[in-house]
């Protein structure tokens, strides 16, 4: 499938960007804009409960530029009524789609009540979804895992109803909520879900190549292709799926990791207050370093730092040190 459509908005190719707390913020967005071949942006997890109180022009899970089109939304709920005051606000920032974390394993969201949690509770999700598609018109979609343990009924009774409330489209992490990211994702278990509904299906789970992203889509038939930590490693791997996957745009030629890495500080320094930027500089260069073969020096000499500009620093002295980057991770 070369595009994806939900309602009024055409996804073309059907690459999207996994949200990813900390990362997925308009700094990244931006430097994956630039490089192209992206369908669908993300931000991370919202907390619903507390979005309709975020100043959109202070907050930094809010800040967005211009360009940062289309932009997916992703909700974290733990209460139906959360949901139709979070919906207005997602309106009223020009949302072009929202996505529902069904997914999420960590054990605080859990204690919320929320994420994977509710994937045991299909009552307070037909609940919640009914409500969400009550309130907008919007792409509405939902983001799950395969469960606490793998149980086809479960499953598959899950999946259609979330369709049945209106869910447009879901995007499959192919792991258990328990699974570590060293377990191999179950693609094939993707595949099922395609079997089971009639929206859309999307891919996610370890996807870091051209090689996995094919693997993966023989293994599952998905309509798409969603990828998390793959695109803070290598923000251009949206531009080379589209090309050598969908055939779309050009190939990508040789990367300089150094001027996106600098490209990136740029954009973080336009988009966040002073005292926003380290912390998220520092979680990008954990997944950028994995480029190099001594990555673990670039990693911790930008973790230890005191500010941005000793990170750059850091950062160029090691990148004038190192011999050419790996091109595998
Ligand atoms: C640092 C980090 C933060 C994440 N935050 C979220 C989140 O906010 N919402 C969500 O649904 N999943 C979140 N995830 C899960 C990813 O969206 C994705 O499902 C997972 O990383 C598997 O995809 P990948 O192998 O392409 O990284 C996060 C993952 C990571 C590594």
């Amino acid at each position: 499938m070369q595009s994806i459509r939900l309602k009024g908005l055409k996804i073309s190719p059907p690459l999207f960007l996994a949200p990813m707390a900390g990362l997925t913020h308009s700094a990244l967005r931006r430097l994956i804009l630039e490089q192209g071949g992206i369908g669908l942006l993300s931000t991370e997890m919202l907390s619903a409960k507390r979005l309709p109180m975020e100043n959109a022009a202070l907050s930094p899970y809010l800040v967005r530029a211009p360009q940062e089109i289309p932009l997916s939304y992703q909700l974290l709920v733990s209460r139906v009524e959360e949901v139709a005051p979070a919906i207005a606000k997602l309106h009223a920032l020009q949302a072009e789609a929202i996505d529902l974390n069904l997914g999420c394993p960590a054990p605080t969201v859990r204690r919320m009540g929320a994420g994977s949690r509710l994937m045991e509770e299909p009552a307070s999700v037909r609940a919640i979804v009914a409500e969400a598609r009550k309130h907008t018109d919007l792409p509405l979609t939902a983001k799950i895992r395969l469960g606490e343990t793998l149980d086809e009924d479960k499953l598959r009774d899950f999946c259609r109803m979330l369709e049945g409330e209106g869910i447009d489209l879901l995007s499959v992490h192919a792991r258990l909520r328990g699974e570590p990211f060293v377990r191999k994702p179950r693609w094939p278990w993707v595949g099922k879900v395609k079997g089971w509904v009639n929206i859309p299906v999307v891919a996610n789970g370890g996807i870091f190549s051209v090689e996995d992203a094919k693997n993966c889509l023989a293994q599952s038939g998905a309509d798409g292709l969603m990828i998390g930590r793959g695109a803070a490693i290598s923000p251009w791997i949206f531009a080379e799926l589209a090309h050598a996957v969908y055939g779309k745009g050009k190939e990508v030629g040789e990367v300089s990791k150094p001027a996106l890495y600098l490209r990136f500080i740029e954009l973080l320094e336009e988009s966040f207050l002073p005292e926003r930027r380290l912390g998220r500089l520092k979680e990008f260069s954990h997944y950028f370093a994995k480029n190099y073969p001594f990555g673990h020096h670039f990693a911790s000499g930008v973790q230890s730092s005191g500010s941005v500009d000793q990170a750059r620093e850091r950062a160029c002295a090691f990148f004038a040190k190192s011999e050419a980057p790996a091109g595998d991770h």
